[in-house]
């Protein structure tokens, strides 16, 4: 394998002009950190200290929140939507005043976002115009191997490729990203990260709120340098932490909403930054999928953990609150203070909604009886994250699950970092804990991440049924990851 970085610089202007550590905003100290959780409200406004700073390009609730392009697909037919999308450098306008350089599919961050319908195929040309190699993972999807975006499956400078997407599973909220092996944690900082939303019939039943009202949200915390470039500094053992949250690539935004439900599907974009989300003090939120799609039934959340590359949908009813509220969503740091997430304020009127979540979501398939078991050890080794003292090895087959059967995976974590583990191109269901109960909304659906806490050991149930070949599974804390924390698994038939 070539040298990681030899053939990977940051977006072209960046390089030019950054200049890490000396010229760093030092954001953090001045950033949207709140009042303690203890004394806020819905009504939570900016503080004054952050009102006298209100030139500061990283002030909170500035910005209306971004909504993510949808892509269009360029040619439809019976069976299949066609999309053609580009790897391209492009800038972003992320800080008020400045341009970021980034990666992007289509040039944007977020990339846009696909709609595709359970049983329609999707295929995605991807043509990489960036000097160095790239591919697609689609994350969360049943995709064959040749398919999936493989670590070592790249597309060359000024090549292309199709990938293939038949969506033969239930609506979820996918995403895809590049996924070239050794270099992920800075493309998908610098903006490779798009969303996937999966549909079907089913669903479309639930009536579930639609069109506006159905809200991506990608978080994703981030450092800049003095000319508003994206600054990353790598920290092989805790990962990049970046001091500055963005939310659909704006800084805190706000968001305008109506006396009425919402459904935000919401995705950690971030490299390796854990979130344990609340809504204003502590209010309820309806979380109503994860990873693999719906849960068995809507579940009352007043926390939301979310790991790197895990999603919820979530449904917010702003008729609890009152017009002119500004509710604020944030992250506890387990400190005492809050980091802003973003906030919603409630419009005036409405408030005549009637529609109710349905008490039953989805039925849960009752669970195969595993067929193997086996243990993932999760710890530091030879200067790097490991896998049961293994790195990473393309020309090793790590495991071997038989094609249609399922196997109990037990990952024991006896270090003092989150491991957010992730299968690729098969779904899960998580079992145990040895921290306690598993929440019901980490229970009552199917998974592809699942965080391993620090002295956490964690059993799911992984069904190896969609298709048959090689794929890989790693921790999703992308520095980790690309020191090689990632084995493989080929499913055999
Ligand atoms: Cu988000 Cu290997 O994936
Ligand atoms: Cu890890």
């Amino acid at each position: 394998m070539a040298g990681r970085d030899d053939m990977w610089h940051p977006p072209a202007d960046a390089w030019s002009r950054r200049d890490f550590l000396r010229n760093g905003f030092a954001s953090a100290a001045f950033l949207c950190t709140l009042a303690p959780a203890a004394r806020q409200g819905p009504r939570l406004v900016t503080s004054a200290a952050l009102r006298a700073r209100a030139r500061s390009p990283f002030e909170p609730f500035r910005r209306d929140l971004p909504l993510i392009p949808e892509f269009l697909p360029v040619r439809q037919t019976r069976t299949t939507d066609y999309y053609e999308s580009s790897i391209r450098e492009g800038m972003a306008d992320v800080l008020p005043g400045f341009q970021t350089p980034i990666y992007g599919y289509e040039g944007i961050y977020p990339g846009p976002t696909i709609r595709a319908r359970k049983g329609r195929r999707v295929v995605v040309n991807q043509r990489n115009t960036l000097g160095f190699e790239s591919n697609v993972h689609l994350h969360g999807g049943y995709v064959p191997a040749q398919f999936d975006g493989h670590p070592m499956d790249v597309i060359a400078p000024d090549g292309e490729f199709e990938y293939h997407y038949p969506n033969h599973q239930d609506a979820a909220t996918l995403w895809y990203h590049d996924h070239a092996h050794g270099r992920t944690s800075r493309t998908l900082y610098y903006g490779l990260v798009a969303m996937y939303v999966l549909e079907d019939d089913l669903e479309r039943e639930l009536e579930l709120p639609t069109g506006d009202y159905d809200v991506p949200l990608v978080i994703a915390d981030h450092a800049f340098n003095k000319d508003g470039s994206f600054r990353y500094l790598e920290n092989i053992d805790l990962g990049f932490r970046g001091d500055t949250i963005l939310v659909n690539g704006a800084v805190s935004p706000r968001m305008r909403v109506e006396r009425r439900k919402y459904r935000f599907r919401l995705l950690n974009g971030s490299n390796s930054r854990s979130y344990d989300l609340r809504l204003g003090k502590g209010r309820r939120m309806t979380q109503i999928a994860g990873d693999g799609g719906l849960l068995e039934r809507p579940v009352g959340r007043r926390r939301m953990p979310l790991h790197p590359a895990e999603r919820v949908d979530l449904v917010i009813d702003f008729r609890d609150y009152r017009p002119g509220t500004e509710l604020v969503l944030h992250d506890a740091d387990g400190e005492g203070s809050t980091v802003a997430i973003m906030r919603f304020d409630v419009a005036r009127g409405g408030g005549r909604e009637d529609f109710r979540v349905p008490r039953r979501l989805r039925p849960l398939e009752p669970l195969p009886a595993a067929s193997a078991d086996r243990t993932w050890r999760l710890g530091f080794g030879s200067g790097a994250w490991q896998i049961n003292g293994k790195d990473f090895d393309p020309n090793r087959i790590d495991v071997s699950p038989r094609h249609r059967t399922s196997e109990r995976w037990t990952f024991v974590n006896r270090s003092n970092r989150v491991h957010p583990m992730h299968i690729h191109g098969f779904l899960f269901r998580v079992l145990e804990r040895s921290s306690g109960r598993v929440h019901p909304g980490d229970r009552l659906g199917w998974k592809d991440t699942v965080g391993v806490l620090p002295n956490e050991t964690v059993a799911v149930l992984a069904w190896f049924g969609p298709y048959s070949g090689r794929y890989v599974f790693h921790c999703h804390s992308l520095e980790h990851a690309d020191h090689a924390m990632m084995l493989q698994q080929e499913v055999v038939r």
